[in-house]
């Protein structure tokens, strides 16, 4: 099964990426992690990507969809994929069509996380991140049990992202609304949208796609 989660900045996205990764033995894409990566590492890609993602603006298509081929290939034990946060544009969708016709698969379902701006912007401005292991957590809604300790690994650095503020994020919503949206409409045309309250705390949006993915292939 290969999946596609679409929905804006703070949507949870990855949150639920991570969970359906260990439920569901899917491995997650994340272009975002890929594109961080690539800045920490401070590559000629991560120097331009950096920039334009301090701007709350999207990547170049054929930067992200060269990065999903890479990883695609790299997979080799034949899991299917998580696809977070790509594609975001028609013409990454349909490069992404064509990435996996290449490789005898297709996308078996797009599910759509649907928030409210305001509240993304609340979502992703407490967001932080352990350093060691990369779980999520928040301020208000993902506490670690012991506060400052990593509940995954023990871990006690947390890190902020530098897009993390209120004017980027106002950003990257209108990126979002203007360049990513359509596709929404592009695979509804496929029939294989599933929308999800993402309003709903994290557990009831987790058994909202577990939910959508069953009454899929029923
Ligand atoms: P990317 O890293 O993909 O960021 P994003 O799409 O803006 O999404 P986020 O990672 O901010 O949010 P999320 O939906 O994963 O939410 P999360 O689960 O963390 O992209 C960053 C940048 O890279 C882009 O702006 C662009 O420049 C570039 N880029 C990336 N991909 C690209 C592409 N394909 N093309 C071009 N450019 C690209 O949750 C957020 C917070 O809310 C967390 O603290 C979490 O604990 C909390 N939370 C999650 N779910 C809930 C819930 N149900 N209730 C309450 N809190 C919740």
């Amino acid at each position: 099964m290969n999946l596609v989660l679409l929905g804006p900045p703070g949507a949870g996205k990855g949150t639920q990426a991570k969970r359906l990764e260990e439920r569901h033995a899917l491995v997650q894409l994340s272009t975002g992690d890929m594109l961080r990566a690539a800045v920490a590492a401070g590559s000629e890609l991560g120097r331009k990507a950096g920039d334009i993602m301090k701007r709350g603006e999207l990547v170049p298509d054929e930067v992200v969809t060269g990065l999903i081929a890479e990883r695609m290939d790299a997979d080799e034990d034949g899991k299917g994929f998580i696809l977070d946060g790509f594609p975001r544009t028609i013409g990454q969708a349909e490069a992404l069509d064509r990435l996996m016709q290449e490789r005898g698969k297709q996308v078996d379902r797009v599910i759509v996380l649907e928030v409210d701006d305001d509240a993304l912007v609340e979502r992703i401005t407490g967001r932080s991140t352990c350093a060691t292991c990369g779980e999520g957590y928040h301020d208000l809604f993902k506490q670690p049990k012991v506060p400052g300790v990593c509940d995954r690994c023990g871990g006690t650095k947390f890190t902020r992202r530098p897009d993390d503020n209120e004017e980027v994020v106002r950003a990257r919503l209108k990126a979002y609304h203007a360049q990513t949206t359509p596709l929404i409409g592009y695979y509804q045309g496929q029939r294989k949208v599933s929308a999800v309250d993402g309003m709903a705390d994290i557990e009831t949006v987790q058994k909202e796609i577990d939910e959508a993915l069953a009454g899929a292939s029923a």
